[in-house]
């Protein structure tokens, strides 16, 4: 299995993504810097596994604190945790697990701080363990969607790469091959940081599960041509309505689904939902470097001094989503009633 994050001797440690596919190398957090550092980097990337990421680097944190009362404690760990949450602005997983810490935290507030430090530490080691489950459950209920034969198209990495392991549009392909289901993937290579050629083409291939690899722009001849049967993507932030924000290019991929009648589907774990907004426009996009678009391995594509446009996601409109898959169950439209009951159910 692919161990994206780890926690070794104390020391937080992750698969570089930003090396792969040339190069399975790893790298050794040992501070809350660090962790927000390969965040922000990308050496860890996708919603979930940031969220791991975030939880094991506030423990990491919240070790070096020298207070000796809770309330100084907890001053200084939300000063960390402050600049943490700095690191990407879209995904609500970084939020959603800085939150789930603090509040642990605040409910061992009896404890002397040593165990308060273990207990922070057993904290994100449970979310990583969770989010495995998690995903396998996704995969259980998402797999009930797909036939044998069916040819997958999927967008960005979802995979076992952007959680703790298994993946959530990726885990919906591994449970379904795992009910013994015949599956093709088609992988969008994923503009501009290739996720899809880098990422998703690396782990499929590991894991012997067919797939070809397609630029974002050749997603519409293939669904036109009928090779698709239908799109599963991950997401890094749903709101209330059911509106997607997700890697760059899912909006484009869902308005082709639309057109060509292929069901649209959505995997992400209940921790993606942020039913505090009440439609995607207001979950902040992230801006990312000119560079990130220009220069392709140490080769600048474009003329100096360009103008240049970097979104790092979209969103992606319900109307568009046929069902959202987590590990609770399949939300259907309407999605302001059916996510709500997701939430709940946890
Ligand atoms: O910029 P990235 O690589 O972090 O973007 C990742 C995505 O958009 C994924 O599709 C999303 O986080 C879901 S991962 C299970």
């Amino acid at each position: 299995m692919i161990k994206t994050i780890e926690s070794i001797n104390g020391v937080v440690r992750m698969i570089d993504q930003t090396r792969l596919p040339t190069e399975k190398v790893f790298v050794d957090c040992t501070t809350i810097e660090e962790v927000g550092q390969a965040i922000q980097t990308m050496i860890i990337r996708g919603a979930p596994a940031i969220g791991v990421a975030a939880a094991m680097g506030v423990s990491l944190g919240a070790d070096v604190i020298t207070a000796t009362n809770f309330d100084d404690f907890y001053r200084a760990m939300e000063q960390q945790c402050e600049q943490l949450g700095k690191s990407r602005p879209t995904a609500v997983n970084l939020a959603w697990a800085i939150k789930r810490m603090k509040q642990v935290a605040k409910d061992s507030r009896h404890l002397p701080i040593p165990e308060l430090k273990s207990r922070l530490k057993e904290e994100s080691l449970t979310i990583l363990t969770e989010d495995i489950k998690i995903n396998q459950a996704m995969g259980q209920h998402g797999q009930t969607l797909v036939e044998n034969d069916n040819v997958i198209l999927t967008h960005c990495n979802a995979g076992a790469l952007a959680t703790a392991g298994f993946g959530t549009a990726l885990g919906v392909i591994r449970a379904s091959v795992n009910a013994g289901k015949n599956i093709r993937v088609l992988a969008n290579e994923t503009r501009p940081f290739l996720q899809g050629a880098r990422l998703t083409a690396w782990e499929l291939k590991e894991d012997n599960i067919p797939v070809k690899l397609i630029t974002d722009s050749m997603c519409g001849f293939f669904m036109r041509k009928k090779e698709v049967d239908l799109v599963v993507v991950g997401a890094d932030r749903i709101a209330g309505n059911g509106d997607v924000a997700n890697k760059i290019g899912t909006y484009m991929v869902a308005v082709l689904a639309k057109e060509n009648n292929i069901p649209f589907y959505v995997a992400a774990p209940v921790s993606t939902l942020d039913l505090s907004l009440s439609s995607g426009d207001q979950i902040p996009i992230e801006e990312r470097s000119a560079e990130e678009v220009v220069v392709i391995n140490n080769k600048r594509m474009a003329p100096e001094g360009i103008e240049v446009a970097h979104p790092a996601f979209d969103i992606t409109p319900n109307n568009l989503i046929t069902a959202i898959i987590t590990e609770e169950g399949i939300a259907r439209p309407p999605f302001t009633d059916s996510l709500k009951a997701m939430a709940q159910k946890k």
